[in-house]
């Protein structure tokens, strides 16, 4: 069957595979490259759709892009086009990530309301009403279905913002749309997530002047706004969701691994919760070492929150190896409002979840066995590719292309780890 992934499970993981470079860190670094007047180098990226799509959308607006194994090369010299497509804007959400940077090389954006993964209504006021407290124009319009808005100003005024809630993007946005603001941005209730900071240090690289700072408890960066970027070669960080991913496969089907260059510092939810179900954790300098018997024991309750806390991006991994805990765990999703579209599809797979609104309840039972089961989105797919991997017999997981966006080759990275597994 086309763009499945087929899996025999029922084995523990033995093995080691390096982690890829992080798709959350990459998007905004590449939406940076557009400030950047010459050729930026980004290393280290990963090999996904994510990025293809970027590409593409970086290409309408008039960049020269040359994709390497692992490097892209994006000249930003000659920006023109302030127009983005709908077919692509759809495709992914991040390019909502462009419009702080456009605003601030263009001084104008023309596209539609972002997609991206179905987990919710997933809005952008705390975006759109940031920026306008830069000085920002918003219009809307509505073609049908279709919902646009063009956004313009003439020249981005530093202030000084609030975020009511610590939005990933919506600080991403105000960072890049900082840059070239008049005056100094300051931004309080930033998001603190890793990718954050990967984004300032490749901006601080490459001339501009920001800081991070705690401010009354809430933290704050600050941006000057008109420093003269230059062009830049920069190392993405590796994939600290697609380490978590392998390090709660690992605690579902129980083994000795070992994760190449996994970004430790910044997985400490994750590593704690391994250790608390019993896992022994090892962090060394090329990465970190897990063993672990398979999962017995249930967890009780969890909920996902802001970094430093456990990420909402594994919490459907996080539910699939819990489907064979013994007793009661309860899991609530408190970022986003719609991400429990897997429960069905493990249920197929003999899991026993219940849920409602946003929380799941699982009753472990003895066993997942093999079937066939549809990934619905990029997280939830990974997590299918999980209780694959712990059920008994053939599970064959439609919809691969949901989990290429974020993972750069989960069939090889499981193949190291002796998984039986291959792309249908
Ligand atoms: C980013 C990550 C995503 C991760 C999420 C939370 C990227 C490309 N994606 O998504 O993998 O799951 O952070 O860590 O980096 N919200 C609003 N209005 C807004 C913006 C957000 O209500 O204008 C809400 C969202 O609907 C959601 C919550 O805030 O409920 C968190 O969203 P946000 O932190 O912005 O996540 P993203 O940047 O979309």
């Amino acid at each position: 069957m086309l763009d499945s992934i087929r899996i025999r499970g029922g084995n523990p993981l033995f093995g080691e595979t390096k982690i890829q470079g992080s798709k959350n860190a990459v998007l905004p670094i590449m939406a940076a490259a557009l400030l950047i007047k010459g050729v930026s180098v980004i290393e280290n990226c990963p090999n996904i759709s994510d990025v293809d799509h970027m590409l593409n959308l970086l290409k309408q607006l008039g960049c020269v892009v040359q994709k390497g194994n692992r490097s892209l090369h994006i000249d930003a010299s000659n920006v023109a086009e302030n127009t983005l497509s709908s077919k692509s804007v759809t495709e992914m959400r991040s390019s909502i990530m462009l419009v702080g940077a456009m605003l601030g090389r263009l001084g104008k954006v023309v596209m539609n309301y972002p997609g991206g993964c179905v987990i919710g209504t997933r809005p952008i006021d705390i975006h759109l009403d940031a920026l306008q407290k830069m000085g920002v124009t918003i219009q809307e319009r509505k073609e049908g279905e279709d919902k646009y808005f063009t956004a313009t100003v003439d020249e981005m005024s530093g202030t000084f913002i609030k975020l009511p809630f610590p939005s990933v993007g919506a600080t991403e946005n105000v960072i890049l749309a900082a840059i070239n603001a008049k005056g100094t941005t300051i931004l309080r209730n930033a998001a603190t997530e890793p990718e954050i900071t990967a984004l300032c240090d490749f901006l601080i690289a490459a001339g501009a002047e920001i800081m991070t700072i705690e401010d009354e408890g809430e933290n704050t960066i600050i941006i000057k706004g008109g420093c003269r970027l230059e062009p830049v070669c920069f190392k993405v960080p590796a994939d600290r969701i697609v380490a978590g991913t392998y390090v709660l496969a690992v605690l579902g089907a129980g083994g000795h691994v070992f994760l190449e260059d996994a970004p430790v510092s910044h997985m400490k939810s994750v590593i704690d919760l391994a250790k608390s179900m019993g896992a022994d954790v090892n962090v060394c300098e090329r990465g970190i070492v897990i063993l672990a018997d398979s999962v017995k024991e249930s967890l009780q309750y969890l909920e996902t929150g802001i970094y430093p806390h456990f990420p909402t991006d594994l919490q459907s991994p996080l539910l699939a190896i819990l489907t064979i805990a013994e007793g009661k765990s309860v899991i609530h999703e408190k970022i986003f409002e719609d991400r429990m579209l897997i429960v069905d599809e493990l249920n197929k797979m003999g899991a026993n979840i219940t849920a409602t609104g946003n929380e799941a309840t699982i009753t472990g039972v003895d066993k997942l066995i093999g079937t066939t089961v549809k990934a619905k989105e990029l997280r939830g797919g990974a997590a299918l590719v999980i209780a694959g991997i712990i059920a008994e017999g053939e599970t064959t997981i439609e919809n691969r292309n949901f989990i290429k966006r974020g993972y750069e080759d989960i069939v090889r990275d499981f193949c190291n780890l002796g998984v039986v597994i291959n792309n249908g």
